[in-house]
């Protein structure tokens, strides 16, 4: 099944009776897992309203180049850059030829000067218009510029005609929209990824905790969103917003970010536990905030579950990717670690320098080998470790 997990699609729609199977496709794309928005030409909408695309999408369709509530909610630069592909369905002849010529004379081909997103157009006109010298030019022109031309298909034109100019149908759009991003080797996949630091409740206002800021987790989040992965994010309790394009469940302490991900990892294709999980807790926290009568005091502390290890051990388990900041012995821990908890990839980093650091320099170990991060900021790295995780993952169908 076609995916678009996580891809911003904006739909240009203009003026041609197939149009109205713009109302078809944007449902199709929504399914696939994309986010859709919809800019139409004034020609657009003498064949399908607005409203009904804005219902189908849940988003306000945009249509006014000079419209200032419009620019002022998303302003056409915002939405060019927000797009990760730009599909024009159907294409006029006229607005390919505007659009060749580098008119910017209404909202979409303004906003196609000034996108650098994929653009695809699919071409809608009657066969003599498609077959005419001045069309070809056109398409020339567009292609040169790397924008993709999706169809026609030949058949029964709605004027009669027989002959190349008919829109692809929704279905195969879609197919040919997921084609652009096949290659991005996390596409479809469910990415579940722990984050942040766990907090153990001692009494009311009391609690034993550690100084992971999440920035790590978050990295991965984001980046694996961007690589068109559908993530979870179990975070503990950061100061950070959550990711663009993440669902980011919040908990408190490691039994709580258990159940959560107990909870999730039915459909996961990857486990990342990047989360700083206190190993201990109070046996009992106190109800009542704890009065300091004492000189001394004596906290009683009780294991945590091990969220990883008992991931890895399902029966039906994703592939699992663990971390370990370690003061000592790099390696010889993080592969210790890797094995006692039966992971398939572990990255250890030096915990002093990676802590609320903006960077990380960490080692991949995995079975019978070892591979440098060098210290980077955490999104580079990110992208770098998902990358080893991508090559590691075994072919299975996308979860989306
Ligand atoms: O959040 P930042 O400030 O960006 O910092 C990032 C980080 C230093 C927290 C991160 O890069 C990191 O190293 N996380 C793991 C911290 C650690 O040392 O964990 P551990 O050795 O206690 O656990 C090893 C693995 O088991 C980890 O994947 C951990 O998430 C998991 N674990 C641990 C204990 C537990 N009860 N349940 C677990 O799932």
């Amino acid at each position: 099944m076609p995916t678009l997990t996580n891809k911003r699609v904006l739909l240009g729609i203009t003026g041609g009776i197939a149009a109205y199977k713009c109302a078809e496709l944007s449902r199709l794309l929504i399914k696939a897992g994309a986010e859709v928005r919809v800019v139409m030409t004034r020609a657009a909408r003498e064949f399908v309203t607005p409203l009904t695309m804005q219902a189908l999408t849940g988003n306000r369709v945009h249509l006014d180049l000079l419209d200032a509530d419009a620019e002022a909610a998303m302003g056409h630069i915002e939405l060019a850059r927000w797009a990760d592909l730009v599909l024009v369905a159907p294409a006029s002849a006229d607005f390919l030829a505007r659009a060749a010529a580098g008119r910017a004379d209404d909202l979409l081909t303004t906003l196609l000067l000034a996108t650098s997103a994929s653009v695809a157009v699919a071409p809608a006109m009657n066969q003599g218009m498609w077959s005419d010298p001045a069309t070809r030019r056109n398409l020339d022109a567009l292609q040169a510029r790397a924008w993709r031309v999706f169809g026609p298909a030949e058949g029964d034109q709605a004027c009669g005609d027989v002959g190349p100019g008919r829109m692809l149908e929704p279905a195969e759009l879609l197919e040919s929209c997921a084609g652009l991003f096949a290659g991005e080797p996390l596409a479809g996949r469910h990415l579940l990824i722990t984050g942040g630091p766990t907090r153990e409740a001692i009494d009311p206002v009391r609690f034993l905790s550690n100084h992971s800021s999440g920035k790590m987790a978050y990295a991965l989040a984001a980046e694996a969103a961007a690589a068109g992965a559908r993530v979870s994010l179990v975070s503990g309790p950061v100061a950070l917003p959550a990711p663009e394009r993440v669902a980011r469940i919040d908990v408190v302490s490691a039994e709580q970010m258990r159940a959560a991900v107990l909870e999730r990892i039915g459909d996961a294709d990857v486990f990342i536990g990047v989360a700083a999980v206190a190993d201990y807790r109070p046996a009992q926290a106190a109800v009542e905030k704890m009065k300091k009568n004492e000189r001394e005091m004596r906290l009683e502390l009780v294991r945590n579950p091990d969220i990883i290890s008992e991931v890895a051990g399902l029966a039906e388990r994703p592939f699992v990717v663990g971390f370990a900041a370690e003061t000592a012995d790099l390696l010889a821990n993080g592969r210790e670690k890797l094995e006692r908890k039966g992971l398939d990839l572990l990255f250890a980093n030096d915990a002093t320098g990676t802590f609320d650091s903006d960077e990380v320099a960490a080692t991949a170990i995995f079975a019978g080998g070892e591979l440098e991060i060098p210290r980077s900021r955490k999104e580079a790295a990110a992208r770098k470790m998902l990358a080893l995780i991508a090559e590691r993952l075994p072919a299975a169908a996308a979860s989306t």
